[in-house]
């Protein structure tokens, strides 16, 4: 896809629902969203608000069902599975509360797992781009644990490490520090800002206020509807400058 001008995520009057047999049920109404380049977003709101669901569609893991969706100014109900799939594997990667990690293979073997069924980096430059990206998380000493033998927090940047190997433009992490102990969950949240400093798009959903202000941008839903969109914190890199000028 040609690289332009068009903000990486624009949605107009995006709507959801679900449909199970007869029973339609919308999750998401009227969702006017536009997400530029290197944004660093928090989107938040209570259970069942739709925050998941949202980062389902914008990350190509789930339809819209009304209105549009256009990433980079391209209509997603217009994009033909090869499309889909190569943006699922090229410019998009997940980061779930749960890990999802292969839990008989090693740190190593499950940052590598991405490249494998990536379209365009050749295998020769797999074993280099694994390393690079455990280095990133902090976990070069554990590279050949099986993902099974490590803390919370570790699977987690294991996680990272493997969302970060393809040099996503997008990030999405759902809730990452949900099942951590808050030393982990700094640790997690430090190693997404660094990521956005390295100039990647990061979408976090969280309920917890102290781990959206990492963000620069909280958006809040409620019962399916955006009801608040503030740009009001600053990146760490920011405050650390102000603070040195003071
Ligand atoms: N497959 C489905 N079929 C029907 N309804 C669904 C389905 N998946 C989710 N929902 C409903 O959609 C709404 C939004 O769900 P979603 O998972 O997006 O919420 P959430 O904000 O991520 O909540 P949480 O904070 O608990 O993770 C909820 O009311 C949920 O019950
Ligand atoms: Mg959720």
């Amino acid at each position: 896809m040609p690289e332009n001008d068009a903000p990486l995520i624009e949605t107009k009057n995006l709507q959801k629902s679900y449909f199970n047999e007869e029973l339609e049920t919308p999750v998401l109404f009227n969702i006017d969203l536009t997400i530029k380049k290197n944004e660093f977003v928090a989107i938040m709101g209570p259970s069942g608000s739709g925050k998941s669901t949202l980062m389902h569609i914008l990350g190509f893991l789930d339809h819209h069902t009304g209105g549009e969706y256009l990433f980079q100014g391209q209509l997603a109900h217009e994009m033909d599975e090869d499309t889909l799939s190569r943006i699922r594997a090229t410019r998009v990667s997940f980061v779930f509360q749960a890990f999802n990690l292969l839990p008989r293979a090693s740190v190593e073997q499950n940052v590598m797992l991405p490249l494998i069924y990536h379209p365009t980096i050749p295998e020769s430059e797999r074993a280099e781009r694994v390393a690079k990206a455990i280095e990133t998380v902090g976990l070069t000493h554990r590279k050949n644990n099986l993902s099974n033998q490590l803390s919370g927090g570790e699977k987690q940047r294991t996680a990272i490490a493997r969302a970060l190997v393809t040099e996503p433009d997008i990030i999405f992490a759902d809730e990452p520090t949900g099942n951590l102990d808050s030393v982990s969950g700094i640790q997690v949240m430090s190693a997404l800002q660094e990521l956005n400093e390295a100039g990647h798009t990061i979408i976090l959903v969280t309920h917890e206020k102290s781990t959206a202000e990492h963000a620069e941008r909280i958006i809040e839903l409620f019962d399916g509807r955006i009801t608040k969109d503030t740009t009001e914190f600053k990146t760490r890199k920011a405050k650390e400058e102000d603070s040195l000028q003071k």
